[in-house]
């Protein structure tokens, strides 16, 4: 299965403008169902516009985005994906539990299931404990886990996220993406993940999309094929290897 699939895109902002902008050239990328893919590259190279494509927050000036098999507007309409940005976004006069319960109140979801299931994302997340407590009583990885566990708590298949760590320190950072992992591998959940990070790529990815700048373009993409991932893996030859490769590739 597919989890999304973008053929011949371009993306033109202020089309005939003076201000005009082509954002994205020609891009084609394939993300394969539980395939955690990352988007890599300089910044203004497209990274954000080709998630908003994804999930049809924009649409493409040319091409076709494809997510589970159907156009990106269905795909959104049928809420097939969370989102989590840099900023976790939290709404600060709702509780953490009411935050995560706030895409299935959308949903119309009855209360009883909500509050199950908002329990069950924080358990996942490692925030069991925080339920009642208020997004400014945490710390900005306690934060950024809720906002993870909000885009999970409709069960999506995709999940979107652009630069969610690029606020948090290192330590914190290493430790969520090990948890982001483990999550993704429990459900089974395809991922599109914006960095611009080159060890958090590496460590995260089955696949590694490297673009460059004016017109964003592809330019190369690295497989990456770890038997485990762990502390011992940012240690490893093959680890290192990997990572000189996406050097290179943002290089050339
Ligand atoms: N809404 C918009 N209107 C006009 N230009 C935009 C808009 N969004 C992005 N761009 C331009 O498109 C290019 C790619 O931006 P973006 O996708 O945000 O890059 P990245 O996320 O890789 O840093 C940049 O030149 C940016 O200025
Ligand atoms: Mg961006």
């Amino acid at each position: 299965m597919t989890a999304v699939s973008i053929a011949g895109v371009t993306k033109v902002f202020n089309q005939g403008r003076p201000d005009e902008v082509t954002a994205l050239s020609d891009v084609d990328l394939t993300v394969d169902s539980g395939q955690f893919v990352s988007l890599i590259g300089p910044s203004g190279c497209g990274k954000s516009t080709l998630l908003r494509l994804i999930a049809d927050l924009i649409a493409p000036s040319s091409g076709t985005v494809t997510v589970a098999g159907k156009p990106a507007g269905q795909a959104r309409r049928d809420q097939e994906y969370g989102i989590a940005f840099q900023q976790a976004g939290l709404f600060e006069w709702r509780t953490v539990r009411r935050n995560v319960e706030l895409p299935l109140e959308l949903r119309r979801i009855p209360r009883q299931q909500r509050r199950e299931r908002a329990e069950e994302m924080l358990a996942l997340v490692g925030l069991a404990e925080f339920g009642g407590h208020y997004p400014a009583q945490l710390s900005g990885g306690m934060q950024q886990r809720v906002a993870i566990a909000r885009a999970l708590a409709v069960h999506p298949n995709l999940l979107l996220m652009d630069e969610p760590f690029g606020a948090l320190d290192e330590m914190t950072r290493e430790r969520l993406q090990t948890e982001l992992l483990q999550i993704c591998a429990t459900t089974g959940t395809s991922t599109v993940f914006v960095t611009h990070s080159i060890s958090e790529a590496v460590f995260l990815s089955d696949k590694v999309v490297v673009m460059s700048a004016r017109p964003g373009r592809i330019t190369t993409t690295i497989d990456v094929n770890f038997e485990r991932r762990d502390e011992a893996t940012r240690q490893s030859a093959e680890y290192f290897e990997v990572v000189t490769a996406v050097r290179k590739a943002l290089r050339s």
